[in-house]
């Protein structure tokens, strides 16, 4: 029997605007590149001990136990709420977005008893309603989305982690899309764990989990009743492997932790609060260009993520021709809507590398094209007029 051969891997050039990923650095792609080594190798480990270093800068954190899960951020997800869960545990998650809803499900099937509260896609709790909600169900652990990336709504969390702390309980935070992105400070808000992603604001290919640990949290997992579920994710196993003995778990992706490695070197050269107000900027030019075009955001200004930007689709206008028109005609990806957004929103993402000048002004340009062929009514120019008014300013 012949096989035929696949043809090499030849990808479209795209500028990345959608949920995530995002754009790559150059820099990071080179370093994705180099020899692999051991995953016990001298040099590797020297590799994670910068890698976890620079993470904790990141995170603004001075846990010891902070490291790349090798998975994306739903493995993520899933260390942290099966370390600190034990079968018949109390867990509360807030849900008004898809991310939330998952982190449900990943309780339920660490074997928590979940409660949830809700909220309806686009709004965000507020300290009182947690605070209810704590009282009345006294859970061990709360999980809340710092950013959530299925609507573009920004959830506050210091007030809500001191509530937790009054209550006896852990707090577990998403951070998938604000790292890098967002002020993010695990230690001063008393956040005791966190997974991110690398593929959004910290601009590297999707394929290993940030994570860090309060001594709390370390404490809860050091008086474990049974063990963690999960092999794969137990991180009393996997931390022997980051640090201690440097027993082996499992084949580190050698070359991811390099990507990241270079991804977390490039945040810090450029500086986080620079990186924050560029993704502030770049988010008020889009919005301001799209506001000319009459185009209207799906969440309130004060919780609107700045990476992250959820807008109506206006009235008579095809999101799919408009989406594949964008793709195939610029090379642009932006995101569908999600659940009940679904078909109602576009998600145009400006994370990290993407979060960019030259990137807000082609997207514009090309949507009025869009727009246009779909018979919304514009002034043309108007939408890189206030764009460029924002970065005048
Ligand atoms: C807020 C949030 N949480 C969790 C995830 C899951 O991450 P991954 O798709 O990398 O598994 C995502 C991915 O988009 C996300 O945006």
């Amino acid at each position: 029997m012949s096989y035929e051969i696949a043809p090499a891997i030849c990808p479209p050039r795209r500028v990345l605007m959608g949920p995530g990923p995002s754009d790559i650095s150059p820099r990071v792609l080179s370093a994705m590149a180099a020899p692999t080594v051991g995953h016990l190798d001298p040099y590797f480990l020297k590799i994670m001990d910068e890698l976890q270093e620079m993470l904790r800068q990141v995170f603004r954190t001075r846990n010891q136990l902070t490291l790349a899960i090798s998975g994306t951020g739903s493995d993520g997800m899933e260390a942290c709420v099966f370390n600190l869960i034990e079968p018949g545990d109390k867990m509360l998650v807030c849900v008004n977005g898809v991310f939330g809803g998952r982190m449900a499900e990943v309780g339920r099937r660490a074997g928590a008893e979940v409660v949830t509260i809700e909220k309806p896609f686009g709004e965000i709790f507020t300290a009182s309603e947690v605070e209810s909600a704590l009282k009345e169900h006294q859970p061990k652990l709360i999980g809340i989305v710092h950013a959530e990336t299925s609507t573009g709504a920004l959830q506050p969390l210091e007030e809500i982690a001191k509530l937790a702390h009054d209550h006896n309980a852990l707090i577990l935070a998403d951070m998938v899309t604000s790292l890098g992105g967002l002020p993010v400070e695990v230690d001063e808000w008393g956040i005791d764990a966190v997974y991110s992603g690398t593929q959004k604001c910290l601009s590297c290919p999707p394929g290993l989990a940030p994570v860090t640990f309060s001594p709390r949290a370390v404490e809860v997992m050091d008086q474990r009743k049974e063990p963690v579920r999960s092999w794969y994710v137990d991180l009393s196993l996997i931390r022997n492997y980051w640090g201690g003995s440097r027993a082996y778990h499992h084949t580190a992706p050698i070359n991811m932790n390099y990507g990241l490695h270079e991804a977390l070197r490039i945040v810090l050269q450029e500086g986080l609060e620079a990186r924050f107000a560029r993704h502030q900027k770049n988010h008020e030019a889009l919005k301001a260009g799209l506001a000319a075009i009459g185009i209207d955001y799906a969440v309130a200004e004060e919780n609107s993520l700045p990476m992250l930007n959820a807008v109506k689709i206006p009235e008579g206008v095809d999101d799919k021709a408009v989406r594949a028109q964008l793709l195939n005609q610029f090379g642009i990806e932006i995101g569908a809507g999600l659940g009940p957004m679904a078909g109602k929103t576009w998600r145009i993402g400006l994370m990290g590398e993407a979060s960019r000048e030259a990137n807000v002004l082609s997207f514009l340009a090309a949507l009025e094209q869009c727009l246009a062929k779909q018979g919304h009514t514009l002034t043309a120019g108007a939408s890189i007029a206030a764009a460029n008014k924002v970065y005048a300013g």
